[in-house]
Parts: structure tokens; sequence; C-alpha cells
């Protein structure tokens, strides 16, 4: 498996295809009707405009396996240096460690631009995703109860982050 730079021609079907799968069949995103293919479009540039990272991982042949990005956690300039995660695997290759790869590649891509502390809001029932953040070292940091609202009920959203430890110096700390 590899973690590469999502490009928009290659990878934009096959992640749109699955999260428009999660928005109709889970209640893991709060969105409630499919994105039209033109969403990806937009989803790309804006990520390229802010400069936020948004990866592919892929299997030995080439196969889609699942993404991961972020972008702004709030958009007043004092949060400028935390983000919000996303993290999708397509279904046939869960819980083999894509998920595990994309977010440590993820938090690597961040440190370059500057971010300070990244931020997982998840729905409270969404297991899976709350113990993948547990493992990669995401601490609880709060919960929204009832914040959301689909398939005619009331979610809550559990808050995880992880402040960035700066690699470089934490080696030159170590010596
Ligand atoms: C959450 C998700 C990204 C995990 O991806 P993954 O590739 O399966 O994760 P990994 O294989 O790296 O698993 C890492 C750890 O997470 C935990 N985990 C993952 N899936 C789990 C599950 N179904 N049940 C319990 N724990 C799980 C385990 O601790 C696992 O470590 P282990 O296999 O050594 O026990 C994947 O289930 C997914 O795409 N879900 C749908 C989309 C989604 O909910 N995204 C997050 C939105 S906030």
């Amino acid at each position: 498996m590899k973690i590469v730079p999502a490009v928009f021609e290659r990878h934009a079907a096959p992640m749109l295809e699955l999260l428009n799968d999660a928005i109709l069949h889970t209640t893991w995103v709060y969105d409630c009707e499919p994105h039209p293919e033109s969403y990806m479009r937009e989803y790309f540039d804006e990520h390229a405009a802010g400069r936020y990272p948004v990866l592919a991982a892929e299997s030995g042949d080439g196969a889609f396996l699942g993404f991961a990005s972020c972008g702004p956690y709030r958009h007043y300039q004092g949060y400028l240096h935390a983000a919000e995660l996303s993290v999708y695997v397509v279904p046939s290759a869960r819980r083999a460690g894509v998920g595990t790869a994309l977010m440590a590649r993820l938090e690597d891509e961040c440190r370059g631009i500057g971010i300070h502390t990244l931020v997982g809001v998840i729905d409270s029932e969404n297991l899976p995703s709350i113990a993948l953040h547990r493992k990669c070292g995401y601490g609880y940091a709060g919960t929204v109860r009832e914040a959301g609202r689909k398939f005619d009920r009331w979610l809550s959203i559990v808050y995880y982050q992880k402040i960035l430890e700066d690699k470089s110096s934490a080696e030159a700390v170590r010596g």
C-alpha cells in the first residue's frame, strides 16, 4: 500500500462514491443528500487554495483504498493552526491498517503547513472511527449532545484532538 497526494483525474470519482455511500447509508457524515459530480472539483480547488492536503491510499497495483484530508477547524483567524480531519477507507480494505497509514501521513503533511492541533469531529456512534482516533493518539475533547439530525433522530458528536509534536525539534532535543 502507498499513500500519495490525491489527483483529481484519478481519485475524484472513487472518493465521491465512497463519500456518497456514507452520506446515503450512515450517520458518520451529517450531509443528507449525495453530492453531485461538480462537488469534487470544488473540494479539490478549496483544499489547494488553502494548501490543505488531500491524500489517497492505493494498493500496490494502483487500486483506490481510501482518502484523508483536512480543512479549517473554524474560519476565524485565531484558529489558523487548528484543522479538522476526515478519513475514509473503502469497505473491502477496512481493518488492514489503511486508516492508520492515512492518518500518520496526514499528520506529517499538517506539520509541514504549520498545523498545531488536529481535531476529529465524530458521530458518537461511529465506534470504528473513535477507535482509530484513539489508536492514533487522539484524546477525547468533549461531546456536543444532539448537535445533528439525520434519519429522523438526534445525533451527538464527540471531539477527539491531537497536538502535533514538532518532530524536528523533538529529535534535536533528543540529540
Ligand atoms: C474509520 C475508518 C476510517 C477506519 O479505517 P481502517 O482502515 O479500517 O482503520 P485501521 O485498519 O487502520 O484500524 C486502526 C484501528 O482502529 C480501530 N478500528 C478500526 N475499525 C474498527 C472496527 N470496525 N471496530 C473496532 N475498532 C476498529 C482498531 O483499534 C484498529 O486497530 P487494530 O486493527 O490493530 O485493532 C473506516 O472504518 C471507515 O472508512 N469508516 C467509514 C468512514 C468514516 O466513518 N470515517 C470517519 C468519519 S469521522
